[in-house]
């Protein structure tokens, strides 16, 4: 794993942004696996940047996100569906058509799982997936215990997570109980992953990502079996790994 030890969430989100914009430049037909949550925010802002200084189109990019709300349509302001279009698909030049999230609303749940695996591998499979970590240690929705061989799949929230996202939604019973996620096996099958970590709650996963044993009790730990990983951290959350050198 490549660690990448930076000042802070706006350095931290530079370094991703360049990353992803260098990907772009280099093929501009890549496809981007995009996740939510407060720590992509920032690297999203940075590619609007680009994007309008000139330096960067997106619309040959394909976008694959790693999971969305089971209950919640794409017109619900807290669904994954519009995080994205707020945070990034209304602000480039990316293509409507181009961007895919899993329906969190769909009746036949196990087809659209596999319906999203098939639209990945039909696209080449993911260049370049973009990744935050849970408290928890989870990866896209994939909560401890779940099964690395596991593809797109539907998911039990853990009370952490529900906990967590709570800060989202007006009242914590609001939040959903369950979600549709790309599983490990189909993050473990992008050709590079860039994990980016930023707060001091996020120092103990950060840690067992990192220096712990290899278990689905911390899904992020699958990463150290990946070769090609970037794992883009602030001091806050890398401060559990420096206070242990
Ligand atoms: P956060 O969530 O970015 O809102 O901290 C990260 C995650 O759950 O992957």
């Amino acid at each position: 794993m490549n660690i990448l030890v930076v000042k802070d969430y706006e350095e931290m989100s530079e370094k991703a942004a360049h990353i992803v914009v260098g990907k772009i430049l280099s093929k501009p037909d890549s496809v981007l696996g995009l996740a939510t949550g407060s720590t992509p925010i920032g690297l999203y802002r940075k590619l609007m940047d680009f994007y309008n200084c000139g330096l960067v189109s997106f619309a040959e990019t394909i976008t694959f996100n790693l999971d969305e709300y089971i209950g919640l349509s794409a017109d619900c302001s807290q669904s994954y569906a519009m995080f994205m279009k707020n945070n990034l698909f209304n602000h480039i030049d990316i293509k409507r058509e181009n961007c895919n999230i899993p329906s969190g609303t769909i009746n036949d749940r196990s087809k659209e799982c596999q319906y999203y695996e098939k639209k990945i591998k039909a696209h080449g499979g993911i260049d370049l997936q973009i990744l935050g970590i849970g408290r928890n240690g989870h990866i896209g929705f994939n909560e401890p215990d779940v099964k690395f061989e596991a593809q797109t799949h539907i998911v039990k929230l853990d009370e952490q997570t529900i906990f967590d996202n709570a800060r989202f939604f007006e009242r914590s019973e609001d939040v959903p109980k369950s979600a549709i996620s790309m599983g490990i096996k189909t993050i473990m099958q992008s050709r590079k992953i860039v994990l980016l970590a930023s707060g001091k709650e996020k120092a103990d996963a950060v840690f067992g990502m990192v220096k712990g044993q290899i278990t689905p009790k911390l899904p992020a730990s699958v990463l150290q079996l990946h070769p090609n990983v970037t794992l883009i951290v602030d001091e806050d959350a890398y401060s559990k790994i420096n206070n242990n050198k």
